[in-house]
């Protein structure tokens, strides 16, 4: 059993955009070599690009994203055998586990005491080997863990909320990743992407920001707390870390400034913006930040844009079911 990217449950992922976005590049007779992935999340529409041979720039402002890109999207090296035989110790050995950060904060609400303290253990013993490891290795070992703490959580799939019932022993077992090799090596930031649009150049930029007032730090905190391993203390019911460097400006009253600033900045020959309704807005939090009449007003000001939704008749696939969500792409050819 292998780990794909896209086994993973992120908030807004675009796996199931992805011909939606080559319909649109296809249709609009873009041609492009350098693609610039500025709020990358897991990485999908990146690992896309690369897999058809682009050049890629792939960037998000948490580091367990920058982790996941390192060990799926570079190309540094590792060594197999090295990694198999660290996986297997992790999945069969006991005589490194032992209480810790992990188990003290988490038992009990996202995992059970057992699985918690394995966690911890893993990834206490991982940053003691960093040093015999490569960047690569460090990376995958790191993401692997991090796959497998969300696909056991006790959670609907993030870390606002733990289900009310007692966790349940799931076993921590990690898996290989299936890594993929690709023509170019990714430039990979964790930077704001505000402050990354003004020291890059690519013919086509993808902008996937969130819309509403729910930060992903928040969303994802404990992945963030175990990829960064600075064992902070945490605090609430959902027991947070101070995260507040993390919060998007993209989810506060002035997400509608970034935007105009961010596409201001951009050298680029192309922008796809991703937009959609997939939040109910039954709560303020759900409300977008920014307006459609926003979107389209920001992007006019830079060029020509066109409008394609998954209602459009160049995705009719017929194998996602959208049910009462649109996706909406905004493309725009810069002046
Ligand atoms: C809608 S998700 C992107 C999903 C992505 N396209 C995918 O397929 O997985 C938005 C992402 O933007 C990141 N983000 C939010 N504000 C940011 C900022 N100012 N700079 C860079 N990344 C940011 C979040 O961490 C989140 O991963």
């Amino acid at each position: 059993m292998t780990y794909n990217l896209q086994n993973r449950r992120y908030i807004g992922n675009k796996f199931k955009l992805l011909s939606f976005i080559d319909s649109v590049i296809e249709t609009e007779g873009v041609e492009f070599s350098i693609f610039a992935d500025l709020f990358a999340g897991t990485g999908v529409v990146s690992e896309h690009f690369l897999s058809l041979g682009k050049k890629v720039i792939v960037n998000d402002n948490l580091y367990s994203n920058f982790v996941f890109y390192q060990a799926w999207l570079s190309n540094g090296d590792f060594d197999q055998t090295r990694l198999n035989k660290l996986i297997h110790y992790y999945n069969t050995a006991t005589d490194f586990i032992i209480d810790n950060y992990f188990s003290d904060n988490f038992s009990n609400t996202y995992y059970s005491y057992i699985d918690a303290k394995k966690i911890g253990s893993i990834r206490e013993h991982l940053e003691s080997i960093r040093p015999t490891l490569t960047h690569r290795e460090y990376y995958i070992i790191l993401a692997s863990l991090l796959y497998t703490a969300d696909k056991i959580a006790n959670t609907v799939g993030h870390f606002e909320a733990f289900l009310g019932r007692q966790p349940i022993i799931k076993g921590v077992e990690l898996q290989m990743l299936n890594l993929q090799k690709y023509k170019y090596a990714p430039d990979i930031y964790q930077k704001d992407a505000n402050v990354l649009a003004k020291d890059i150049n690519a013919d086509f930029v993808y902008l996937d920001p969130p819309y509403n007032a729910r930060q992903y730090i928040n969303f994802y905190h404990l992945l963030e707390n175990l990829a960064e391993w600075k064992k902070p203390s945490v605090i609430g019911k959902t027991l947070k870390m101070p995260r507040k460097e993390k919060m998007s400006q993209y989810s506060t009253a002035s997400a509608k400034e970034a935007l105009f600033e961010l596409i201001k900045s951009l050298k680029t020959k192309y922008i796809l913006l991703s937009y959609n309704n997939t939040y109910v807005a039954n709560s303020g939090a759900s409300i977008n930040k920014i307006t459609e009449q926003d979107i389209v007003y920001i992007l006019k000001t830079m060029g020509n844009v066109k409008k394609f939704d998954t209602n459009y008749r160049f995705f009719n696939s017929g194998k996602t079911n959208f049910d009462n969500h649109k996706e909406i792409l905004y493309f725009c050819k810069l002046k």
